[in-house]
């Protein structure tokens, strides 16, 4: 019997099949306020403060950071944190590595719906929907076949950085659209790149010979920013970047510069800094831009997945099984 743990949902916005099964093995703590707007935000992390004390788990699921005061409030018995998300970067793992507390992620179950997302956002670069869209709304639509002309990606060459689950994703659903090549960059040769026509390059050639830029790779010290001055000044005139890792993978500012001065076609950005942008930020008025709100991983299906995975690892953290998909094992 396991009903005398307690478990804390640090959010609201859990979908209910996670919920739900965590509840038919633990005494479940549910933060009531939501961590995004401003409104709530304060609220939410008291509430989460109020609940943390004794408790075995906390499934996680936002992008703000877990702090070391909630993980020392929460005291010894604390033995999980599951993150429903693939990325980890908000995780503070030092501090959880330094009290022993395990962590797991939710990759895998996200990576199709996050693939889909970067495949919509190169169309949408590609075709410039943001320009076109506005000439339709401003009633300023004229026909003829030398107006409304875009990329192709048919022929064309795809660099990806970050050739794990979400790129090797992306990189399968790429096989109907009739790319020339597909390459990737990172620290050794992925098994599954043969099979997926795709092949290892150093990261330098990757932004000089690729049409299509797409970031998959996770947050950390050695990529954050990776797309600054200098790598921008490397890519070809037409690159379009497409970003479904985090943020703060690009250097804002200068990818600002590049896009304004046509040094580059486009960006399609799913994740940006801050989350939410703006809505008076520059990036917004420039007319090669597409930026969604970080729904990578949002449809029905994969949240609940996302949801369901986090919870199992808690069971099996809780009930002295292997955990499923380990951060800190
Ligand atoms: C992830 O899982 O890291 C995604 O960005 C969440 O949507």
């Amino acid at each position: 019997m396991t009903k005398h743990l307690k478990v804390l949902i640090a959010s609201n916005d859990l979908p209910v099949s996670g919920v739900k099964l965590l509840q038919e093995h633990f005494t479940v703590v549910q933060n009531r306020f939501s961590y995004y707007g401003d409104d709530e935000k304060v609220q939410s992390q008291e509430e989460c403060l109020k609940l943390v004390p004794g408790c075995s788990a906390i499934v996680w699921a936002s992008s703000h950071s877990i702090t070391d005061e909630l993980l020392d409030k929460a005291g010894p018995n604390l033995k999980i944190v599951a993150t429903a998300s693939a990325g980890y970067n908000h995780c503070n793992v030092d501090g959880l590595k330094a009290r022993g507390i395990k962590l797991t992620n939710t990759p895998g179950v996200l990576s199709a719906a996050v693939a889909e997302i970067a495949i919509t956002l190169m169309l949408v670069t590609a075709r410039r929907f943001t320009e076109w869209l506005q000439q339709v709304e401003s009633g300023k639509w004229v026909n003829g076949l030398d107006k409304y002309l875009g990329q192709d990606i048919r022929g064309s060459t795809v660099g990806i950085v970050g050739f794990g689950g979400i790129g090797q994703a992306t990189a399968k659903r790429l096989a109907g659209f009739e790319v020339a090549r597909i390459i990737y960059s990172g620290h050794r040769e992925k098994p599954e790149g043969k099979a997926l026509g795709a092949q290892l390059v150093p990261q330098d050639d990757l932004f000089q010979q690729s049409d299509f830029i797409i970031l998959s790779a996770p947050l950390t010290n050695e990529t954050r920013h990776m797309i600054n001055r200098s790598t921008l000044g490397k890519m070809k005139k037409n690159a379009i970047i497409i970003n479904v890792g985090r943020g703060d993978l690009i250097d804002q500012e200068a990818l600002y510069e590049a896009l304004k001065n046509n040094d580059i076609y486009a960006a399609g950005l799913d994740v940006t800094t801050p989350e939410p942008l703006p809505a008076d930020h520059k990036l917004l008025k420039l007319p090669n831009v597409f930026v969604t709100p970080h729904i990578g991983s949002g449809t029905e299906r994969t949240r609940n997945e996302m949801a369901i995975l986090a919870a199992k690892n808690v069971i099996n953290a809780l009930t002295g099984k292997s955990l499923i998909t380990p951060v800190l094992p």
